[in-house]
């Protein structure tokens, strides 16, 4: 489906009010305003405030997102729910024809992202990912430099993050800080949520495509929280080029600052502050505007303007989400290298170790750190193929018991549970 600019605006359902929702559903209510679409239903499983009800203006509210799609019948469907929800809530978009604006991360699994691109693409809707930051035209001048060659042979890309959280931050939904809930997928770890754009930057930056993105990922991860995901986080990543790519992160800093996505090249260096527009190179330091992920949605629907984070684009960011899911649970960093400071936990000295495993290459347990005890965890997609090649395997000799024509359809059905079955177990 396309949308011409002679139109009327195109009609949207916002999926999740509350929490990061309300910020959609201000820049709805703004844009619906500006006649640039129509806010034309919102779901929520929580009823609407006041504030959110004056927002939502005369759209249509319910509390099951199927039966606003269902009615509304819109063009586009934005998608604000926490990431388990993800893969469900598109799918029911796709099949209703609509095109999907999905917050990030897109999935918790692999196998939830392989068959969320399969539906899209049957569709034939577009589908752009809430990595905001690869609108920035900071990101776009960075990724310049390296594809142009002016930083050179790229010899490493690092991501460094140093953020706090108050112990509110994970009592504020059950998923919060959760590998899994009742039996479901969920990964809110350090790396794959709230630094999860830089993780999606870092390794697209280097420009690996196709199938495998990326071929190997070493995890070494560690909570400060009581938490069942990490909160501070090291992994050092291969990409098919051969790329080093080492991200070290932590939600338990002395003090936040802003995280760094670095580029080093045999000709020089970029810095990209990518939560602020800021590249920093040999030629100075200059700050950029960004594109708008709904506008560039709108501009990709009206004009084949090119979506600035496609599904099928954010694979390399999901392969590191995948390692993480497989490796095992975060190694608990022992209470007398913390402190607390109000409601929050801080671990003193981790702001110098992001940085120096970023500088390194090293994984935290690598470095000469106290805390840092766990045993690094290695992922290669081989690993994934063999055991998906396994399962596929496993599930032609069933099929092979199965009489062949009544349960054709469950058996294809049967395919995709197995894998993601023994991703689950491995
Ligand atoms: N792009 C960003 O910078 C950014 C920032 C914060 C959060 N996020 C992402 O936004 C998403 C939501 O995060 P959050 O922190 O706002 O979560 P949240 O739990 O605070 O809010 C999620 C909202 O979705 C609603 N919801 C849950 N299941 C639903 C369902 N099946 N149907 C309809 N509504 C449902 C909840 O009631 C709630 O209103 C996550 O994917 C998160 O990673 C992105």
């Amino acid at each position: 489906m396309t949308l011409g600019r002679d139109r009327t605006p195109p009609s949207v359902v916002l999926v999740g009010a509350h929490g990061h929702g309300r910020g959609h559903l201000e820049h709805l209510a703004a844009r619906t305003a500006a006649g640039r679409v129509r806010l034309a239903g919102v779901a929520d499983v929580r009823p609407l405030d006041e504030q959110q009800q004056a927002l939502a203006g005369d759209s249509l509210f319910d509390t099951d997102a199927a039966r606003v799609i269902a009615e509304v019948r819109p063009a586009i469907v934005v998608i604000s729910t926490p990431m388990h929800t993800h893969s469900n809530l598109a799918r029911l978009a796709f099949e209703a024809g609509a095109h999907v604006l999905l917050e990030k991360p897109p999935t918790p699994t692999m196998a939830e992202f392989d068959a969320l691109l399969a539906a899209q693409q049957a569709a034939g809707v577009a589908c752009q990912i809430g990595f905001q930051a690869f609108g920035s035209r900071a990101y776009a001048e960075l990724a310049n430099l390296v594809a142009t060659g002016a930083l050179g042979e790229i010899r490493r890309i690092g991501l460094t993050g140093a953020w706090t959280r108050a112990a509110s931050y994970y009592a504020r939904a059950a998923w919060a800080g959760r590998r899994s809930l009742d039996g479901v997928p969920v990964m809110d770890g350090a790396l794959t949520n709230p630094f999860a754009h830089g993780v999606a930057m870092a390794v697209r930056l280097d420009g690996s495509g196709g199938a495998e993105p990326v071929s190997q990922v070493e995890v070494d991860t560690y909570r400060a929280y009581p938490i069942e995901a990490d909160d501070t986080a090291s992994v050092r990543i291969t990409t098919a080029r051969g790329t080093t790519v080492t991200a070290a992160v932590t939600l338990c800093a002395e003090t936040a600052r802003e995280p760094i996505v670095e580029v080093v090249g045999s000709a020089g260096k970029a810095e990209l502050w990518y939560t602020e527009d800021r590249l920093r190179t040999a030629d100075g330091e200059c700050r950029f505007d960004r594109v708008d992920l709904l506008d560039n949605l709108l501009d990709h629907l009206a004009d084949g303007v090119p979506l600035v984070a496609p599904l099928a684009e954010t694979r390399s960011f999901m392969q590191v989400v995948e390692a993480i899911r497989v490796g095992p649970a975060a190694t608990e960093i022992e209470a007398r290298f913390q402190r607390q400071d109000g409601d929050r936990r801080i671990v003193p000295g981790v702001d110098d170790v992001v940085r120096q495993a970023v500088a390194a290459g090293a994984l935290f347990s690598e470095l000469p750190v106290a805390w840092a005890t766990g045993k690094p965890f290695r992922w290669t997609e081989s690993d994934r193929e063999r055991s998906a090649e396994s399962v596929r395997e496993r599930s032609t000799e069933n099929d092979r018991e199965r009489s062949t024509d009544s349960n054709h359809v469950s058996q294809a059905g049967g395919r995709i549970e197995g894998q993601s079955g023994v991703n689950a177990d491995e």
